[in-house]
């Protein structure tokens, strides 16, 4: 039952993930790309049922996964299986900070938590040594997880070569487009100019 309900919550998530991160792959295209498709976007997550559930769904996913994590703590052997616990702990971590930081800078900072949000922060020294590696290991974490899942679903269709190959290309898909993602947030295909309001949440002003 536990798990049959984490599954249904882990496809409303996913569904969710899939629009989200192909936005962020906008920011290839320029801030402005990125900031529209999210507006676009938030029509329907921001929708007030939409959101209770999006945000009730990684509540619960959270919960769930943490104890199937302890319930088998120590017996996984298989690589996918260990893939999928490290995953998923990480996920875990990145989820409740993630969520809690943007209805943190929406509801307490009032900011519009938008591109420059998650920007800002892998633009100040030191705190990009922190937000760098947390978006990058979310983006992979979340196409690793989703690897496993594939691998685990796909026993009894696919050879076991062909499965544990189709495990590694979606993890490698994942590597790859989180490099694209963290490369043209933090400035690497074209400028990106951090407003005041959001240095500001790191007690910076411009050109500091
Ligand atoms: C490069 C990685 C990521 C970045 C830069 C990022 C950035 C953001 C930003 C800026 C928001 C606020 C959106 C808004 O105000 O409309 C947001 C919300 C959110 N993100 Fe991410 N995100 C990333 C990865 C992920 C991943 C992998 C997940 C997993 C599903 C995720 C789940 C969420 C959720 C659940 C929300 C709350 C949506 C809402 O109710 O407003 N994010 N993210």
């Amino acid at each position: 039952m536990l798990h049959t309900l984490h599954r249904s919550s882990a496809v409303i998530i996913a569904l969710f993930a899939i629009f989200h991160i192909a936005n962020h792959g906008f920011a290839v295209a320029g801030v402005e790309a990125h900031i529209q498709l999210m507006e676009s976007l938030r029509q329907v997550y921001r929708l007030p049922l939409v959101e209770a559930l999006l945000i009730g769904c990684v509540l619960f996913q959270v919960g769930s996964g943490l104890y199937f994590v302890a319930r088998r703590f120590g017996e996984r052997q298989d690589f996918f299986d260990r893939l999928q616990a490290a995953s998923g702990c990480y996920l875990a971590f990145f989820l409740l900070v993630h969520v809690s930081a943007v209805v943190f800078g929406r509801s307490v900072l009032g900011l519009d938590t938008n591109f420059f949000y998650a920007a800002a922060g892998m633009h100040v020294f030191p705190y990009a040594l922190f937000f760098l590696p947390y978006y990058f290991l979310a983006v992979a974490a979340i196409f690793a997880h989703l690897a496993c899942a594939a691998h685990w679903l796909m026993r009894n269709r696919l050879g076991p070569v062909q499965r544990d190959r189709l495990g590694y290309a979606l993890c490698v898909a994942g590597l790859l487009l989180s490099a694209v993602i963290i490369t043209a947030f933090a400035g690497g295909f074209s400028a990106v100019e951090i407003p005041a309001e959001y240095l500001a949440t790191y007690g910076r002003g411009p050109g500091t």
